[in-house]
């Protein structure tokens, strides 16, 4: 780096590091500008990160949500590699949780209902007979407190929650904590940990959709991927675990050697029929629970960038934006069509409530849920 840009870097992460959002000069502060008024009118908060190298991440305290990442091609461009929406009222109303934390449980749980310390708990049903990524307000719709890191050699903001008793219909005051760091390795890196007062069950998430030739730059076909797994949780046709942990080998579902998302995706399968193409959970080959773990690995030959993503959780699911139809118009009028963004959602399996055999995803009172998930791009030539 020469040392002008060293110089700006500097700058840039002392700025960060002055404004908190109780600190003063919050609101005047570049860093640290508005991004609008919610529907019931709750102030907005927008952050831009920018590390070393000249990568910049924007964030907003609305759903702890992920409004552009530019990381550079094997030229040195630069180009925003997320899904994204202009206006803060589109966030709230018509997009699929882009850029978005999901919780408390991302992913489904079978007909909104589980049983914990044998009681039944019933959440809303927003996606057919079942519940998904926390309900009909879940983390990725709520404000979060949202501060830059002064202590932090690197851009970094963190976001709070205190999620009620018995939100969403889910048991016990969750206390959530996220650190969302922009490291001079061109990683976004997040940290997670949450605290409970009752058992309760935790499943947390983010949900950008990436396209690394340019959000809004063709479908995501082309992307070679490798995922680091033996298994996958085949699903029914409501999208809900089996219970089985089947192997790939000899399935479409087989990315352990890197190939094309596309190059099966429309295959006669079962699975694939059920998803529209790839929405399913992959059980990461970990040699030990908890370790972060080299999950997932795409590279994009036209640009050459590679995303790579690295996890503590037990599970990924892969989705690879069937739903996207061209309805939604996004960042500088560029219009979504099927398949524009694919997502990689570091998780517990889905429905894991309803699942004796998956790990475990309760939380009780005096344990700490801890989940580091690090998406690090770079590129090749
Ligand atoms: C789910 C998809 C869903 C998408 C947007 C993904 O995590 O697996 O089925 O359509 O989120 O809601």
């Amino acid at each position: 780096m020469n040392g002008k840009r060293a110089v700006l870097a500097g700058l840039m992460v002392a700025r960060l590091g002055l404004v908190g959002c109780s600190g003063p000069g919050t609101k005047e502060d570049s860093m640290n500008k508005s991004f609008g008024t919610t529907k019931d009118g709750q102030a907005v908060e927008r952050f831009t990160l920018k590390n070393k190298n000249g990568a910049e991440m924007q964030v907003m305290n609305f759903g702890a949500i992920v409004l552009s990442l530019k990381v550079p091609d094997r030229h040195g461009q630069l180009a925003d590699v997320v899904l994204g929406c202009d206006q803060l009222s589109d966030y709230e109303t018509k997009t699929p949780y882009f850029g978005a934390v999901v919780g408390r449980y991302g992913n489904r749980i079978a007909k909104g209902q589980f049983t914990l310390d044998g009681q039944t708990y019933t959440l809303a049903t927003n996606n057919g007979p079942n519940a998904l990524h926390g309900g009909l307000k879940g983390f990725d719709k709520v404000v979060w407190k949202a501060k830059a890191l002064q202590t932090s050699a690197e851009p970094a903001v963190e976001f709070t929650y205190a999620s009620k008793d018995g939100e969403e219909g889910y048991p016990g005051k969750l206390a959530v904590k996220m650190v969302y760091t922009l490291t001079d390795k061109n990683e976004f890196k997040i940290q997670y940990t949450a605290t409970t007062d009752k058992p309760t069950v935790v499943n947390i998430t983010h949900h950008s959709y990436f396209n690394l030739a340019g959000a809004g730059h063709g479908d995501i076909l082309g992307h070679e991927m490798m995922i680091n797994a033996d298994r996958f949780t085949p699903v029914d046709v409501t999208l809900i675990p089996t219970g089985e942990l089947r192997p790939v080998k000899d399935t479409p579902m087989d990315f352990t050697k890197p190939l094309a998302i596309g190059a099966r995706v429309n295959q006669t399968d079962e699975q694939l029929k059920f998803g529209g193409g790839y929405d399913h959970n992959w059980v990461i080959n970990q040699k030990q629970a908890g370790e972060l773990t080299a999950a997932v690995r795409v590279a994009e030959p036209k640009s050459g960038r590679v995303l790579e993503v690295l996890t503590t959780e037990p599970g990924v699911q892969f989705y690879c934006g069937n739903f996207l139809d061209g309805t939604i118009t996004g960042k500088g009028g560029q219009v979504y069509k099927h398949r524009y963004g694919f997502c990689l959602e570091p998780q517990h399996f889905p429905d894991s409530p309803n699942h004796a055999n998956f790990p475990a995803c309760v939380l009780r009172p005096g344990q700490t849920y801890q989940q580091t998930t690090i998406y690090r791009f770079s590129t090749v030539k």
